[in-house]
Parts: C-alpha cells; structure tokens; sequence
C-alpha cells in the first residue's frame, strides 16, 4: 500500500492550456497482427520463440484495438482527457519494410485519426515505438547500416500521409529502452545481445531521430515535433566515492546516452569509457544527430538505487549493482518515487536547450482484482496523485512542462511480461475483451473536471 496524500489536487492548478491525455502503443493494442494487409513485426517472431515471453503471450490479438478504436476513444473521451497518443505500426504499413506500402493500414490510421478529430482530441503521433517490420530486422534492424534509409521512408510516408491531420509528432518511444533491452540485453525483440550490437544501434537511433525531426519540419506545416527518453533518477547507495561514481556511469547510460547527442552534445564520453569505442562515430556524427526539437518527451516510472560491485560481467566497464530498498514498490518491483519523479523533470530542464518538457508517460503496474465489475486500484489512484503533484511542483517552481500522458488507458500487452502486467486506467479481460474503468480511470475523471 503506497503511503497517502494529503493535499487536495485540482486540475485548474495547472493552468488552462496545460494538456492532459493518455497514452497507447500500436504492437501493445491494436491486435489484427496478420490481417488488412499487415506484415509480422519483431514482436510477432519474437513471441513465437519459446520462453522470451511470460507464459508464451503474444501481441497478435492484444486489445483488438483495431476494431475497436472507436468505442476504445470514447472512453478517452469519457475519463476527460484532451489528447490520446498512440503509434504507428511500421509493418502494417510498410508490410516488408520496403517500398510496398498497405494502403489498408494506411486507412486504418486515417480513420483513427478522423475518429479523434472528431471528439476534439488532439492526436500525438509516435513514429516509432517499437514495432519493427520483421523483413527489416532479418537485415540487422536498428544495428543495420541500412537503418536511416529505412526509416527515412517510413516518416517520409507517414508525414505525408498524416501530416495534415496531426500536427504533434514523436520520432522515436525511448530509444535507450529498445536498444538496450533488445539489442544489448536480449530481453526484448529482436532478442540481440552484445556491444556489437548495441552499439552501431545506439548510433543508429540517434541518427534516424534527428533525421526523422527534419523530415517531419519539411513536410508537415505547424508542427510541434518532439521525441521521448526513459529516465531515472540515479541514487548512490551510500556518499562512499566508488558507489556516487558508480551512480554517475549509471546515469550516463540511462539518462545521457540519447538527449544529449539530441541536444547536440555528442556524447558523454567523459564519464564512461565505453563509449570511446564510439570515438570513431563522435567526430563525424556529432552534427546529424543534433535536432531542434520542440519538445522533449519525459517518461519516468522509478528511481534506481545503485552501489559499487567489481563482479558484474554484464558490462565490465560497468561494476555496478543495484540495491533494492525497502521501499512501496509496484508489480513491475519497480520503486515508487514522486521525488524521484520530480528530481528527474528538473535535471532534464537543466538542459540549456531544452525549450519544453512534456510528460510523455508516467504510470504503473498493480495486481488489479475485478470484482462484482469493480476494479477498485487505490495504489494505482495514490501513484497518479502523487506523480501529479510532484509534477505540480515542478511547474510551480518555473519549469516548463505542459502536458502529462498517463500510461495507460487500458491493461494492454506489456512486451516480455505478456498481459501479466496491468498499467491501464480501464481493466481488459482479455478472453472477451470487456472493458471495465477502474476506480483510478474514474479518479482521473473527476481529478480531470475539477474545474
Ligand atoms: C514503454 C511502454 C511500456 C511502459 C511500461 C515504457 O518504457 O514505452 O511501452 O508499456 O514503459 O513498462
């Protein structure tokens, strides 16, 4: 049980125009995997390979969003959110990855889209969140040198087709998440591991985000384009010197490896030595992975704790290991840290040219029961009161920050745990697909017409 807050928290707090909605993701909702024209992405092959997912589950049915994208939006509509952010799936339009293009999927987004234009929601399109077009990946997906060709194509098709309709754009959903856990760790599609994988992927995403931002800036009129990093707050284990620069090697890599060169930093070479493998891409690549980004999305579940260990093998240059506190904790075993929350806005506002945060993601994970049709998720409703009002306070202390997207509007397939992990505000039975709003969804409702 998290522990409560006090403070009553009302929406006018935040200002009119600050924006709130709610967060989805194409491979983790739509479903319809292998029909209308769709080709398998990286989820659907990896799924199939015994034991990378919990209890062998797989995104090919998920939510049935695809069918169900109209009434699924009026729930939207109904728990009072202003915007709904969700993504395109690569392969549906691209079934190959190449130049042949679905213009049923094609179709599909463009009645997705309509369908949110005409409830007054404001669209926020995300290029790439995760679901790779599984032709591409048996080339060597994001590690391939090919990747910038690719992906020129894909937000070339997207920008024109869409960029009419929707004027907010995300290049890429936490680049350090797909590369790290499925390029380098093995725990996520494509399942690859290793620096030298890791490696020519990190560069990769970091090039195709910025080239993805200009493509959108050419084509699409008024846009406001941005792209999302995962981030935590890093906390050393004790003040011992080995344990705080353990901490900062953490940070580097979840925190500074992918907004800086964004920023146009290059990377932050000086605290962690394995990136001088990259030395021979710095000096080329510093300038094209630098974009002038409108805004910068924040997506923080958890802080981490971390202390000094000479025996990790993972990433020699590492010797870190995590410490696990005592602490509320969610069904991810993830910390449940407001402060954390807040410490982690405030140093990525630290940025010089950081113009403009929006919280892109922030939600959590919770053994929901549904009983007699009520889920009743009090964890759930103090996390999201309590992530808010750090969140209040920050803006309060000067920050820009002017939107908040929880994750998720309802239990969807969460990657390698299949649909074991519930995040959503309205409950799914995945057997029939009913939808039930939990008692959070109905809390946001209310929170969301304090007016
Ligand atoms: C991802 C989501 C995911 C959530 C919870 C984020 O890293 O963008 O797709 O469901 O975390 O794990």
């Amino acid at each position: 049980m998290v522990k409560k807050a006090s403070h009553h928290l009302k929406v006018t707090d935040f200002g009119n125009d600050f924006l709130w909605g709610v967060a989805i993701a194409a491979a983790q909702n739509e479903g319809a995997h292998d029909s209308y024209g769709k080709g398998p992405s990286i989820w659907d092959t990896f799924s199939k390979r015994n034991g990378r997912i919990k209890s062998s589950h797989n995104p090919y049915i998920a939510c049935d969003f695809y069918h169900r994208y109209k009434d699924d939006l009026l729930l939207v509509k109904a728990l009072g959110f202003k915007a709904f952010r969700f993504s395109i799936s690569w392969p549906r339009i691209l079934p190959e990855g190449g130049s042949k293009l679905n213009k049923e999927g094609v179709a599909f987004y463009h009645r997705m889209i309509d369908e949110c234009l005409k409830l007054d929601l404001v669209p926020f399109l995300t290029l790439y969140h995760w679901d790779m077009p599984a032709a591409l990946e048996k080339e060597g997906g994001w590690a391939s040198h090919l990747l910038l060709k690719w992906f020129t194509r894909f937000a070339t098709l997207c920008a024109e087709e869409f960029g009419d309709k929707v004027k907010n754009w995300i290049i890429l959903n936490e680049p350090f998440g797909f590369t790290s856990l499925g390029y380098m760790l093995g725990k996520h599609a494509p399942g690859k591991r290793g620096m030298q994988n890791f490696l020519p992927a990190i560069l990769n995403a970091s090039l195709a985000q910025a080239s993805g931002g200009q493509i959108v800036r050419s084509i699409v009129s008024k846009s406001r384009i941005g792209t999302t990093f995962s981030c935590s707050e890093v906390i050393p284990h004790t003040h011992k010197e080995r344990d705080i620069a353990a901490a900062r090697r953490v940070d580097v890599l979840l925190n500074r490896l992918f907004i800086e060169p964004a920023l146009g930093q290059g990377y932050p070479r000086e605290d962690f030595k394995f990136l001088d493998k990259l030395e021979l891409y710095t000096w080329k690549y510093t300038k094209r992975m630098h974009f002038d980004f409108d805004f910068i999305g924040v997506q923080n579940y958890f802080p981490v704790v971390v202390r000094y260990s000479p025996l990790i093998p993972v990433l020699q240059a590492m010797q870190v290991k995590a410490v696990r506190r005592k602490v509320p904790k969610t069904a991810m075993g993830w910390e449940i840290s407001p402060d954390g929350f807040y410490n982690i806005i405030k140093r990525f506002w630290s940025y010089e040219k950081v113009k403009e945060i929006i919280v892109t993601e922030n939600g959590a994970a919770f053994k929901d029961k549904l009983m007699n049709g009520v889920v009743d998720d009090v964890d759930r409703i103090e996390y999201f009161h309590q992530h808010i009002r750090a969140l209040l306070k920050a803006k309060q202390e000067g920050i820009n920050v002017t939107g908040y997207f929880a994750w998720t509007l309802m239990d969807n397939f969460e990657w390698s745990e299949g649909y074991h992990a519930r995040f959503g505000l309205v409950h799914v039975d995945f057997r029939t697909q009913l939808r039930t709003i939990k008692n959070s969804g109905y809390w946001f409702r209310d929170f969301l017409n304090s007016r």
